[in-house]
């Protein structure tokens, strides 16, 4: 028997999972780190925090299987997608990654639409200038940090960053390496006039891979530390989402899936290139070789109900800890309680400014409607319904261009909850799956390393081969209306503040 692990690079912690080529569990190990908001919009994590989470799961789930290290045959990584890894010569971290979820480029971005054009940076790279890409967040560190600016000499995305520790090697993949804003995207390759245009030094960044081929393998010493094969092939892996796709089986036209992790995502397979004029949606090479994927993204998706944990939920944190139960679980059953619309309460999303469909920076998120009768519960159902509209924001977006999606898949934390899923369905009009593994992107590099290591044929093949519905979740008719008078009413709040979030960014 081939086995094969497959590493996810989150924004709450690294999960590491030793899969056999069925794609069974067989070990599975998380390691959490903080995230940093040093200002109001910034977000920043240390790239050595993601390198020792993933050292440490790696000799865990070796150390739990009992597995014969010569039958491992690859490891994928798939990770947080955009988020910036500087290096000097000797390798050294120059600074905190700036992550995905940080909001401090707005002039950058301004800059880079003007030098570039709007319709040119979407001819190139399939996409507007957006906040939250590596590109901007380059510019800015020229533009703020000079000293450090000037000792770059590599460019990494956080998976990528992983995979220089295991292998010394400077490559990235198509998936993740479209949402730098430096890849022609069409062509699959570096475009060298974005990299003449924002004096970005070629040479920085590491090669493109398709997400399914070897890019290097464990050098001795990395070998030796976590008890695996020197030689072991490390495959090109995957940005999150991308992997997150194969994970669920969405290898093929029609087939889409929403993931609520930290962000929350819809995302649909695309045999062609189809781009949103109006940038709402992001474009991006798919790690199915020559295939692409649209995707709609809320900033503040599973982040929004992990700051209502934090701040407003302790008696829930010690209930759920007193009875050995998820604490998320216990806020479900809370939320249950309370009515469709949580009773005119409306939650927007927007605490880290918003992408589809506002491109905003400056968004913020807000309860609307709260009356003396509302409690602490119907504040939980609105976080969670909010963002429910939000991830109805995508799927509208899809509609206007023309996407079929005739198969909706849910995944992440989210997507595990029975609660949010059925609101999605509702919400969509759709029936919303799930597949029986519960393991996402670390499966989805999974599958990309089987791939690379010859045991399966093709990307498709492997998903066919290990990726199976579970559950199916119908839309309820009663409901349907219901909440889409709500959403109707949730698309104006945004509107009617926009000057005014722009305004507070000022004060
Ligand atoms: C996608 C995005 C997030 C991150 C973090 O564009 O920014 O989904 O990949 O998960």
């Amino acid at each position: 028997m081939a086995y094969v692990i497959g590493v996810d690079c989150g924004t709450s912690g690294t999960k590491t999972v030793l899969f056999d080529e069925k794609g069974t569990v067989i070990a599975s190990k998380t390691i959490e780190y903080p995230m940093y908001q040093p200002k109001n919009g910034y977000a920043e994590q240390e790239p050595g925090d993601w390198a020792s989470a993933m050292i440490n799961t790696i000799k865990a789930v070796m150390a739990q299987s009992g597995v014969d290290k010569n039958d491992v045959k690859g490891i994928g990584i798939s990770g947080q997608m955009h988020g910036l890894v500087l290096l000097d010569k000797d390798n050294n971290v120059l600074r905190r990654s700036i992550i995905w979820c940080d909001q401090r480029t707005e002039a950058e971005v301004e800059w880079m639409t003007s030098t570039v054009g709007r319709e040119k940076l979407i001819e190139i790279t399939a996409n507007p200038a957006l906040t939250g890409w590596t590109a901007a967040k380059i510019l800015w560190v020229k533009n703020n940090e000079p000293e450090i600016y000037d000792k770059i000499a590599h460019i990494l995305l956080p998976k990528d960053f992983l995979r220089f520790v295991l292998t010394h090697e400077y490559a990235t993949e198509v998936s993740d390496a479209s949402g730098m804003q430096l890849l022609d995207v069409p062509n699959r390759k570096w475009s060298d006039e974005l990299l003449e245009a924002f004096e970005i030094d070629k040479s920085w960044l590491g090669k493109v891979y398709e997400s399914c081929e070897v890019t290097g393998t464990l050098t001795k010493c990395m070998a030796e530390e976590l008890g695996l094969c020197e030689g072991t092939i490390v495959v090109g892996g995957a940005g999150d989402n991308a992997a997150a796709a194969i994970g669920t089986g969405v290898a093929e036209d029609g087939k889409a899936f929403t993931t609520i992790g930290t962000s929350g995502v819809v995302f649909a397979h695309t045999s062609g290139i189809a781009i949103d004029p109006k940038g709402r949606v992001h474009t991006c090479c798919a790690a199915v070789p020559g295939a692409w994927h649209v995707m709609g993204v809320t900033q503040g998706a599973g982040l929004s109900l992990k700051w209502f944990r934090d701040n407003f939920c302790a008696a829930e944190k010690e209930t759920a800890a007193y009875m050995g139960v998820d604490e998320y679980y216990l806020m479900d059953k809370e939320a249950e309680t309370v009515p469709v619309g949580a009773e005119r309460l409306l939650y927007l999303p927007y605490l880290m400014g918003e992408r589809t469909p506002h491109l905003d920076p400056n968004a913020r998120g807000m309860f609307f409607g709260l009356s003396a009768m509302h409690t602490k519960k119907h504040m939980l159902r609105a976080v969670l319904e909010g963002v429910s509209y939000s991830l109805r924001d995508c799927v509208e977006v899809f509609r206007e261009m023309n996407i079929n999606v005739s198969d909706m898949m849910a995944c992440g934390g989210g997507g595990s909850s029975p609660l949010w899923r059925s609101m999605l369905a509702d919400l969509y009009n759709c029936p919303v799956k799930t597949v029986a593994s519960k393991e996402g992107p670390a499966l989805g590099v999974a599958l990309l390393a089987l791939t690379g290591a010859g045991v399966y044929s093709s990307v498709p093949e492997a998903c066919k081969a290990v990726v199976s519905v579970d559950k199916t979740q119908q839309p309820d008719a009663a409901n349907v209306p219901v909440y889409d008078s709500y959403y109707q009413l949730y698309r104006e709040i945004y509107p009617a503040v926009k000057a005014q979030c722009a305004k507070l960014a000022k004060l």
